[in-house]
């Protein structure tokens, strides 16, 4: 091996993990001078950034493991990180004895002390501690690919769903400064990033501490809390910033205070992910949600009156110990009732050490099974009647780069074919795939104007309005999707 350092890291799980892997990215560059690889047989560093949310994902991570144990004969390192690695510790030392490094989501930023301990002292090292948001304090500032990004704005989730491994592979909540948070943005923004994703678990149960320029006069406190519709007021402030959108939000935390920012800021996106997980009030109370779902529809109602275009998607559990036919109605009635847009379901995985593993289930495997796909297909009737309408709408994209297709044809060494075939998402995340003619090399990171002429099973067809052809990124606003 010659030249840079090469790390490669594989992510299963959630746009937490993939946030926290270009973390890593940026930390081991910083530090280390790694570059990224995706060849696995070329890097001196293996690092699988793990989930446990559902039993699959977690022992996909051994059976991977075992597919690179051959590398250690080059003296290649191999970590494993996220949430297997928090929830197990050493016990992945103890089933997989090749591996070198086992950290958490909090202690990624520890990577290069790790490496160097590992080396000192001929031993595999293991940190999985919970350190108070320290990660954030150690992170270099981030390279940007692309005009869109994701900025964590908290840490954990205290919020103990019965079914949940999260707030015991990722601890309570901790919360970013409000600061810190905008002058990320802020940096981001002034590297041309037009659209940015706040992430955390419970993003609307935020609250930043906000060092204030006036103390009140019966107060020596200089510092307020500042709450996610605040949070989102002053991101939308920032020179540059164009989109924002934000994931994953608790339907207990969605106040007045933020149904009324949908009405005061253009730049968050009709398009939320709000996830109900079930239609029943039975199981929502035994999952420990702390709504019905008449008082989720409630919110949904309020939202749309002030944003009638709002797409929403959602997360769903099918089977959850004891789920009855009837429950399962519920569901199917509420995704009726929303109209939902593209969603994830899952049926119900018993995690260890979560309240519900020990609830009894005598629900048949392959009636889960069946209930899922009945409800997958009602979303994906929804998702094409949604695509359908689009047709002959005005939509506004931020312009990402080459489609798949003519990412596929380069990379095959096919330059010519598809070179102006680009893709971008509207506001709801739907991919258009366009034309950009002459120009468009010109168009990649901007948003612009499009006129929906197909909807695909999986994407939209689009073309440019006029003005974008000729003249490139125009400024007029567009429907929503
Ligand atoms: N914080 C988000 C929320 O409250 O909706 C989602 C977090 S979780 C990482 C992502 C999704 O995984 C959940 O919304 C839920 O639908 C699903 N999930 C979590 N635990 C599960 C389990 N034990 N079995 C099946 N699905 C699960
Ligand atoms: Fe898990 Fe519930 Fe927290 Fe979401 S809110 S991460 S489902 S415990
Ligand atoms: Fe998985 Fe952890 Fe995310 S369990 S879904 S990687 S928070």
């Amino acid at each position: 091996m010659s030249g840079a350092k090469k790390v490669y890291i594989r992510t299963f799980g959630c746009q937490m993990n993939e946030y926290d892997s270009d973390k890593m990215a940026d930390v081991l560059r910083a530090a280390e001078g790694y570059e990224p690889t995706d060849d696995v047989e070329q890097a001196d560093l293996v690092l699988f950034n793990t989930c446990s949310v559902r039993e699959k994902a977690q022992e996909k991570v051994f059976s991977d493991l075992g597919r690179v144990k051959h590398l250690k004969a080059k003296g290649v390192l191999i970590g494993v990180g996220g949430c297997v690695a928090s929830q197990e510790g050493a016990a992945i030392v103890e089933r997989a004895p090749y591996v070198d490094l086992v950290f958490g989501p909090q202690t990624l930023h520890r990577l290069p002390q790790m490496i160097a301990a590992r080396h000192a002292e001929q031993r595999p090292q293991i940190d999985i501690r919970f350190p108070e948001i320290e990660k954030f304090d150690h992170l270099p500032p981030a390279r940007v690919q692309g005009a869109s990004a994701y900025v964590s704005i908290m840490e954990g989730c205290s919020k103990y769903c019965s079914y949940c491994v999260v707030p015991y592979t990722r601890g309570e909540e901790v919360h970013r400064p409000l600061d810190d948070v905008l002058a990320e943005v802020a940096g981001l923004a002034a590297q041309g990033v037009k659209e940015v994703t706040l992430l955390g678990q419970n993003v609307n149960a935020y609250r930043g501490h906000w060092p204030q320029a006036e103390p009140g006069p019966d107060s020596d406190d200089d510092e307020a809390i500042a709450d996610f519709a605040l949070l989102i007021e002053a991101v939308s402030e920032i020179a540059g910033i164009e989109r924002i959108r934000y994931t994953t939000s608790h339907p207990n935390e969605f106040t007045q205070r933020l149904i009324d920012v949908y009405a005061r800021v253009p730049k968050l996106v009709s398009h939320l992910h709000l996830p109900v997980q079930h239609g029943s009030d039975r199981i929502l109370m035994a999952m420990k949600r702390g709504y019905t779902a008449m008082e989720y529809k409630s919110t949904i109602r309020k939202l749309r009156a002030v944003r009638p275009n709002l797409s929403l998607s959602s997360d769903f559990i099918v089977g959850f110990p004891g789920e009855t036919e009837d429950d399962f109605g519920r569901t199917m009635k509420l995704i009726d009732d929303v109209g939902y847009d593209a969603s994830f379901s899952f049926v119900f995985s018993p995690r260890p050490g979560t309240p519900a593993a020990a609830l009894a289930d005598d629900t048949p495997a392959a009636l889960k099974l069946q209930r899922l796909q009945l409800l997958q297909a009602r979303i994906e009737e929804n998702v094409r009647r949604i695509s359908a309408s689009r047709v002959g709408t005005v939509q506004r994209i931020l312009v990402e780069g080459p489609s798949r297709h003519a990412d596929k044809a380069a990379r095959a060494g096919n330059l010519n074919l598809g070179a102006s075939e680009l893709m971008g998402r509207t506001e709801c995340n739907r991919i258009v795939n366009f034309d950009g003619g002459p120009n468009a090399a010109r168009l990649v990171g901007q948003m612009i104007d499009v006129t929906i002429t197909e909807a695909l099973p999986h994407s939209l067809r689009g073309e440019p309005v006029a003005a974008e052809r000729v003249s490139g990124p125009a400024r007029s606003p567009a429907t929503t999707a």
